[in-house]
């Protein structure tokens, strides 16, 4: 990005109304990403009370503010170009952010299953953010605008970030521990008296399995 930009320090006029197909069509897409930066700000709070872990709930909390900054730096873009800033519904985050609130009713309080499901519906919003913004990053570039461009890029890649860092918390402990859940729970309601014996059985099994190995040593 910090290469395409140099060297050219005035940028081209941008003129959607002037029938230009293609900047008629970037300006609507900012409008459709600004919009959605602002729906996701609105349900962020809502998922970071509803996740059990810190660890989830702090991520939310860091992305809030991630996603204001976004919301500003999207103002600022609007402003180079000329245009005011103001968002267009977008049915796609609309769907997107209502599926993500409604994992809050069809998952039980305090498990890592809801955990999982959260993080698996943030990054479905993650992945719509990076596809939008991976689009105007290059038609940005396309029609001359660097700095705009730039300014875009600064974002996808913190959204990009975003997606890992919620990948990582999901693999490192929360999808192995939601696991477990229903099947402890299932296991201690068959009662505890089978359970001495079985692991003898289990022991005993091992030790028969060894044996027969050594001798056809
Ligand atoms: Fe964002
Ligand atoms: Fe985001």
């Amino acid at each position: 990005m910090s290469s395409s930009s140099s060297g050219l320090s005035s940028p081209r006029s941008f003129q959607p109304d002037s029938g230009q197909y293609l900047e008629k069509f970037f300006l609507d897409q900012l409008q459709d990403i600004y919009y959605a930066e602002q729906k996701i700000a609105q349900s962020l709070p809502k998922m970071q009370e509803a996740a059990t872990t810190d660890e989830l709930r702090d991520a939310f909390e860091d992305h809030l503010y991630q996603t204001q900054r976004h919301c500003r730096r999207l103002e600022k873009v609007f402003n180079m170009l000329g245009q005011r800033a103001e968002g267009k519904k977008c049915e796609a985050i609309e769907g997107i952010v209502r599926e993500a609130e409604s994992i809050i009713n069809e998952t039980e309080e305090d498990t890592m299953t809801r955990d999982a499901a959260l993080i698996m519906a943030a990054q479905k919003v993650e992945h719509y953010e990076i596809a939008t913004y991976g689009g105007l990053v290059q038609m940005a570039i396309t029609m001359g605008q660097y700095e705009v461009a730039e300014l875009l890029d600064r974002t996808l890649m913190e959204e990009e970030d975003t997606d890992l860092l919620l990948t990582e918390i999901a693999e490192c402990e929360i999808n192995v521990m939601a696991e477990f859940e229903g099947i402890n729970e299932e296991q201690g309601e068959m009662g505890e008296e089978g359970e001495e014996e079985e692991e003898g059985e289990e022991g005993a099994g091992i030790e028969s399995e060894n044996a027969e190995e050594n001798e056809t040593r």
